[in-house]
């Protein structure tokens, strides 16, 4: 098969929700639909149901054995799907940023009775800076929900997306039958069930104007229905594709994932109109997807936790061309070709050493320590992918070492731990003072237990008063140096060497913007 086929086959996606709305009930649904698992329990939820390092320390142990969760590739309809898994807990939302930086479109799910919630509108801001393509999922419809269209206002309002619904509900709650597609204008009933796909419940109705469907789903509910679908074709405009690809409109369907309903619609609908692979930017240029040179970037480091074998699995994100097994490549970083001889592809329940990988697949590199998040890899030409910033983190704290002998272990598990992605490392520049940024307090937990447990290292985190981490940029090289020596104690690097203004309050910042007007302050580190 050529380049370009195996291109058009592959569609790889995420899932974004706030916690419980539905995320691991779905994948699971869809893998049954994919044929890819046989009976629901087969997915592991990555909740983290405590604010405890030991729980996530326990479910890090369990996925180190078990990798294949986060990445879940299966077939459906002659394409390659690949799911990638993104972090439920909130304190771990800068690893699904990342994540999504590897996706060519997502998947939201959104709880019908609580509407749009907190990390769905940061996720949701996270995809419109990358334009990234969204199929809406409104889930457990058999509970008492919002109004349907309420929702829908809802949606556009707080996540600045215009929707269209593609599917539309038939009752709710406790009279809830099911779903109506209207992408493809058929109506699929499904006996509720939560382990498994039976294929043979279910009824198709290709006409909703036909006798048949009150015969199914009774007189009242089926004039209900064509009423909905009359209103709902009135108000919206017809479905664009081309919208829906630039991210500016996303489609919307109904259903309740743990009772099977409206899963299949939306796969479908998925297979048909989700993006396949496409052009992405390095610093030097555009890379098409089916350029003959392979090229690729790291996007996760997952650790091994225990220290007996401290390799750790990096994975690579197939842009361009073929990328072969034994192969050299340039690591654009280190300036120096790497050989992955263990390199493994993602199935729904396994992970198998793979010959050769193609745009939109993603790759487990096995890595001593050379690889870190945002590392590209090509057949030699030397521009780095862009578009996987730093976000400001909200939380930061000094790191005391409590061991003056194991100061080398430190400083050696904090850029490892960092490299993985888990926190921020900002040092001042007055004192060589080191921070740890982070979005939620879980992370400093298992920074400490990881830094004593895997690098023998001690330390005490001490509460800093910050507000944000700041990068910033002048056009005037003079205007820069001023700043930055007039503000020297607040300077500090990041983890690339970058210059970070760390300003205690947003009063303070602002005021520091008015004195500097020719100062550009960002909170993420790519602008
Ligand atoms: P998450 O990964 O997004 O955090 O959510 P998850 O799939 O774990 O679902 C959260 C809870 O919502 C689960 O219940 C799940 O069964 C339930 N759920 C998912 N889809 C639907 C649906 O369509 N309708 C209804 N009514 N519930 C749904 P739980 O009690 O936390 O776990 P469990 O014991 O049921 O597995």
């Amino acid at each position: 098969m050529s380049i370009v086929e195996e291109i058009h086959k592959r569609k790889t996606f995420g899932i974004i929700s706030h916690p419980d709305a539905g995320k691991t009930t779905l994948t699971e649904k869809l893998l049954l639909f994919g044929g890819a698992i046989k009976s629901a329990g087969a997915v592991k939820s990555n909740k983290i149901s405590q604010h405890a390092a030991s729980d996530f320390m326990e479910i890090e142990k369990q996925r180190g054995i078990s990798v294949s969760t986060s990445v879940m590739g299966f077939d459906y309809k002659g394409m390659k799907i690949n799911l990638l898994d993104t972090p439920g807990h909130r304190d771990f939302a800068e690893d699904t940023y990342r994540t999504l930086t590897a996706v060519d479109s997502v998947v939201m799910i959104i709880d019908c009775v609580k509407g749009v919630e907190i990390q769905t509108e940061k996720l949701m801001e996270v995809c419109r800076m990358r334009s990234t393509p969204v199929i809406s999922f409104i889930n457990k419809l058999d509970r008492e929900g919002r109004d349907p269209y309420e929702l829908l206002d809802e949606i556009e309002e707080k996540l600045s997306i215009k929707v269209r619904p593609l599917s539309w509900p038939i009752g709710m709650g406790k009279s809830f039958k099911g779903v109506y597609s209207l992408y493809n204008k058929k109506l699929i009933l499904f006996t509720p069930s939560k382990t498994k796909i039976n294929t043979d419940d279910f009824v198709e109705i290709d006409d909703i104007q036909s006798s048949s469907l009150d015969e199914y789903i009774g007189e009242k509910d089926a004039n209900q229905l064509r009423d909905d679908v009359e209103l709902v074709e009135g108000i919206y405009p017809s479905f664009d594709v081309n919208e829906y690809l630039a991210g500016n409109l996303a489609p919307v369907f109904f259903g309740s994932a743990v009772n099977n309903f409206g899963v299949q619609e939306l796969l479908d609908c998925f297979i048909d109109i989700a993006p396949v692979p496409r052009p992405r930017h390095t610093a030097l240029r555009e890379i098409l997807p089916e350029e003959d040179k392979f090229s690729g970037f790291i996007f996760k480091i997952h650790a091994n936790i225990d220290p007996k074998h401290r390799n750790r699995i990096a994975f690579l994100r197939v842009c361009s061309g073929r990328f072969e097994r034994k192969k050299n490549y340039f690591h654009v970083r280190h300036e120096k070709n790497y050989r992955f001889s263990n390199a493994t592809a993602f199935m729904a329940q396994s992970k198998e050493t793979i010959d050769e990988a193609f745009p939109g697949d993603i790759v487990g590199l096995y890595d001593t320590g050379n690889l870190k998040i945002g590392d590209t890899l090509t057949e030699g030409e030397a521009g780095n992918y862009k578009g996987i910033p730093s976000f400001s983190p909200e939380i930061f704290k000094e790191v005391e070492n409590l061991d003056a002998m194991k100061s080398k272990q430190l400083d050696k598990g904090l850029r490892q731990l960092m490299d993985e992605g888990v926190a921020q490392l900002f040092t001042f520049e007055m004192g060589a003072r080191k921070v740890v940024g982070t979005v939620g307090q879980l992370q400093f937990e298992v920074i400490q237990h990881r830094l004593k447990h895997e690098y023998g290292a001690t330390c005490r985190f001490r509460q800093m008063n910050l507000f944000k981490a700041c990068w910033f940029a002048s056009d005037s090289k003079k205007k820069l140096d001023e700043f930055i020596k007039s503000k020297y104690r607040h300077i500090a690097r990041d983890k690339d060497g970058k210059v970070v203004f760390m300003a205690e309050t947003k009063q303070w910042l602002m005021m520091v913007q008015e004195n500097f007007p020719e100062i550009e302050f960002h909170f993420t580190s790519e602008f």
